[in-house]
């Protein structure tokens, strides 16, 4: 599947991305975005993306920036939107997008965390609306959680897998429109716990992410948590689960160690202090080091 219209709402951090591998594809992406400094910036954007991975200079030229909706999202086959997390503008944009493009082009969301149930629910053609999750950067990580609410038509969710598929991402089918979907579960379910430690005295921040990164995260590009428990055997989880699971956190709202960081301004890089302490230096070398490790994956797979 190449050479399709597609359009792109958002050409913020995740619409840019989500453009460059699209075209990279061999798709006409046309992006639309109300702010003349995102526009105008997107070329340049673009560019960087394409002199890490290599690109072919010509796939710049599949890819337009809109001042207006109308034009960039006719005759598209599909529209992902990707403009700021805030509801009632999402069913804005999607209530607009019904209107401007046929009943047949799937429009998906970009939503970190709101259902596309309630970005859809005013439209008329509702099975055509699907939630695709994809993580930043869009065009160095692979994953997208193509997420089926209870409207979305079982042939949406095939066209958009079979579109990402094209496009050399790994799309899974998230059979349910819940909070999180699966990937920020998981991840927030070790964050719960990794603070937890740490503000129990358990480990520092710093010992964490040695644990992480030296430990079972050494293995888990290539090794799923479920694949993993079936190498030792389901027994031995049940074993440990049976020992460990009543002293694991559980608390069902952020404990008060991380809102008192908030409120004490401690917001991370960018402040220089977060969960642990930072220089300018040391967090681009974090961003530096983690560019260029997805960069090496992203070229390989290629
Ligand atoms: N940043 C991430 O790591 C990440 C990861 C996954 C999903 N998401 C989701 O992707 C979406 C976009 O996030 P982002 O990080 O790219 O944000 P961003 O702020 O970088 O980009 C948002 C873009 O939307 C544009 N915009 C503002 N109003 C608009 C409108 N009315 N119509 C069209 N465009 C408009 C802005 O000019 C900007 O270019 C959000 O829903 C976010 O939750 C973000």
């Amino acid at each position: 599947m190449s050479g399709l219209n597609i359009g792109v709402i958002g050409a913020g951090l995740m619409g840019h991305g989500i453009a460059y591998l699209l075209a990279a594809a061999g798709h006409n992406v046309r992006v639309y975005d109300p702010s003349a400094q995102w526009r105008e910036s997107l070329n340049e954007r673009l560019e960087s993306a394409r002199a890490l991975l290599g690109g072919d200079p010509a796939l710049l030229g599949r890819i337009s920036a809109h001042e207006h909706m109308a034009p960039a999202m006719k005759d598209t086959a599909f529209v992902f939107e990707a403009a700021p997390e805030k509801l009632p503008l999402k069913q804005q944009l999607f209530a607009e997008l019904e209107e401007l493009t046929a009943p047949t082009t799937i429009l998906a969301s970009n939503s970190s965390a709101i259902p596309s149930t309630r970005i859809g629910e005013k439209l008329k053609h509702r099975e055509r609306v699907v939630g695709t999750h994809f993580w930043n950067p869009p065009h160095l990580v692979p994953l997208v959680e193509v997420t089926q609410n209870e409207k979305t038509s079982d042939d949406t969710v095939a066209r958009t897998m079979a579109l990402l598929r094209g496009a050399g991402r790994n799309p899974v089918h998230v059979k349910k429109d819940i909070p999180g979907f699966v990937g920020n579960r998981l991840q927030h379910a070790l964050k719960r716990e990794a603070i937890a430690l740490v503000a129990a005295g358990v480990c520092d921040a710093d010992t964490i992410d040695e644990v992480v990164k030296s430990g079972f995260g050494a293995r888990m590009a290539v090794l799923g948590p479920m694949e993993q428990t079936d190498l030792v055997g389901v027994d031995l989880t049940l074993d440990i689960q049976n020992v460990l699971l009543a002293d694991l956190d559980r608390s069902t709202e952020p404990t008060q160690f991380i809102k008192d960081k908030v409120a004490a301004g401690k917001l991370g890089m960018r402040t220089g202090e977060g969960l642990r302490k930072w220089t300018p230096q040391s967090a681009d070398a974090v961003r530096e080091r983690l560019r260029n490790f997805l960069a090496d994956q992203a070229k390989t797979k290629a």
